[in-house]
């Protein structure tokens, strides 16, 4: 290890047991099932889509049949999901859920989610908040007296400038980039050059943070807000809408599948899963472009691109 200017020290090795686990127990029909535990994840995800299948009736469509291979593998892509979300070294996670993840009723609500007849999309709502974006940031706060703060913090790139003035222990921003960058230049692609917002001394960059709260009857009932450049806008929008509009529950408002149009580039860019096959061709019909975006909106799941919206290199 040394030659090699590796980092393991002889005082690691000398630290380091072999420890004896209780294994993972399950059962899958007439059978007890007992496997691997963490920090191996294979007992539990093995015990865990064995309990999502066992209640479906695999065997009566064959081994090769399309509905069978399409339930394993929802249970597959479930088992995986709980996976990413929960296990690591037990020493080091004493909060793992293991007995809930082996749970039946834990497996009933998964089953639940599997479609029949269409693939279920692989989400990463579920691991959203665990990673921060590397980019902009909102804090909602409620103390117990009511007061609430939605705080949006923004230095634009990760790390902003990438500069800290000595002693001061801040990153300084990187915010020249939400001035309008040039007179005349509104591209279809999405430049603005409209003139409220062009640089000048002592001008402020037009931001897209929106921070929010929702007030009713004198007290907080939305603290909101988002990163993402200009889609924060409509992240907050479209969250408000969830809750009030459509009856969602807060997390539900949250975890739903987001879209976003800005005017210019003219299209709607839209979340896997936030519309069907039959919406997305009734929308087309109406005259819009429509295009799945590659990452999350609103920073969810840790992206690092986030879901800034901007011509290559351009401003937000
Ligand atoms: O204030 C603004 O609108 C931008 N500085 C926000 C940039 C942003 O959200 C970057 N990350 N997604």
């Amino acid at each position: 290890m040394a030659a090699g200017d590796g980092l393991i020290t002889t005082a690691d090795l000398r630290e380091y047991r072999a420890l004896r686990r209780e294994p993972v127990r399950g059962t899958y029909r007439e059978f007890e099932v007992l496997s691997m535990p963490p920090p191996s994840s294979g007992g539990t995800v093995l015990a865990l889509m064995l309990n999502v299948l066992e209640e479906l009736d695999l065997a009566r469509n064959g081994r090769d049949s399309t509905a069978t291979i399409h339930l394993v593998a929802e249970a597959m892509r479930l088992g995986f999901a709980e996976r990413a979300r929960w296990l690591g070294d037990p020493d080091f996670n004493p909060d793992m859920p293991l007995s809930r993840l082996l749970s039946k009723e834990h497996a009933a609500r998964l089953r639940a989610t599997i479609q029949p007849d269409r693939a279920s999309a692989s989400s990463l709502a579920a691991v959203a908040g665990e990673a921060e974006s590397r980019q902009t940031t909102h804090l909602s706060v409620v103390d117990a007296a009511r007061n609430a703060v939605a705080l949006t913090y923004t230095l634009e790139e990760s790390y902003g400038s990438g500069l800290m003035a000595p002693g001061t222990g801040f990153l300084l921003n990187n915010e020249m980039g939400d001035f309008n960058p040039a007179p005349g230049l509104t591209t279809t692609n999405g430049w603005i050059g409209t003139a409220p917002n062009l640089a000048a001394p002592r001008k402020r960059m037009l931001s897209s943070m929106t921070p929010t709260i929702l007030v009713k009857d004198h007290q907080p009932f939305l603290v909101l807000g988002s990163p993402g450049g200009r889609t924060i806008i409509n992240t907050v929008l479209l969250t408000i809408l969830n809750v009030v509009e459509h009856g969602l529950d807060l997390e539900a408002a949250l975890a739903a599948p987001r879209f976003h149009h800005q005017w210019f580039p003219d299209r709607i860019l839209y979340e896997r899963g936030a519309f069907s096959t039959e919406t997305l061709a009734a929308l087309r019909a109406l005259g819009h472009r429509l295009e799945e975006y590659p990452y999350p909106q609103g920073g969810r799941g840790g992206d690092p691109r986030g879901s800034r919206d901007r011509p290559a290199g351009g401003a937000v």
